[in-house]
């Protein structure tokens, strides 16, 4: 028998292991925050091809809610995303999360570390999230907005905090919470 073939009957002989369970829980929640990504960010090209700036911002105002409450029934992940510096008081950071956004600052997304972890029986994962070009469209330097998305945000979101951003600046993050779900035992 080769060494790979007894190494596969043995895998398949030993009952997963605690931390099987965890890396299991870390990939789900890792998944998760990759759905909702890029769930949203095809639904704002999409909505923006459809109704501009303006269109698109009064349809993140009414689906993102419900599009993470999509990604979480799906998978059974709970998952956000947040910033230091809010649109919407909806997204308020979880404290772990809030700890995360504080530590890293204000700096490029791609200074800023990803986060893996199992903590009290979850898997947390927490994704960078960049500044690209359409985002500058709600997200940019004020001045550079058209006066239309100025006058929504301002109506929608009078206490908007979420714009003067860059282009690579890290506008947030991207997290997930998976449970841990114990080892089945043979
Ligand atoms: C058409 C306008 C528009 C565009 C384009 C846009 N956003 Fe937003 N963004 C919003 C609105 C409105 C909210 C608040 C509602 C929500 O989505 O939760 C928001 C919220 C967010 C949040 C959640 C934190 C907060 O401040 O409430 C993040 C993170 C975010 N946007 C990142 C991005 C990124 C990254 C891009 C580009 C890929 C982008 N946005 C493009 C309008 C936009």
């Amino acid at each position: 028998m080769t060494l790979a073939l007894l190494t596969a009957l043995y895998a398949l002989a030993t009952p997963p292991t605690p931390n099987d369970a965890e890396s299991a829980a870390v990939d789900r929640a890792d998944a998760a925050a990759r759905a909702l990504g890029t769930t949203l960010k095809a639904r704002v090209a999409e909505e923006l091809g459809k109704g501009g700036p303006v269109g698109a911002l009064a349809a993140c105002n009414t689906q993102a809610a419900a599009l993470s409450a999509g990604v979480a029934a799906q998978t059974g992940v709970t998952v956000g995303r947040s910033s230091l510096r809010l649109r919407s008081a909806a997204n308020t950071p979880p404290v772990w999360v809030a700890e995360w956004l504080t530590l890293q600052g204000e700096r490029p997304a791609a200074a800023a570390t990803p986060l893996t972890t199992v903590v009290d029986g979850k898997a947390r994962v927490i994704k960078p999230i960049a500044v690209e070009a359409p985002c500058l469209l709600c997200h940019g330097a004020p001045e550079s907005l058209s006066p239309e998305v100025r006058a929504e945000l301002a109506r929608r979101y009078p206490a908007d905090q979420a714009t003067g951003y860059a282009l690579g600046d890290l506008r947030g993050a991207l997290w997930a919470e998976a449970d841990i779900t114990p080892p089945r035992v043979r």
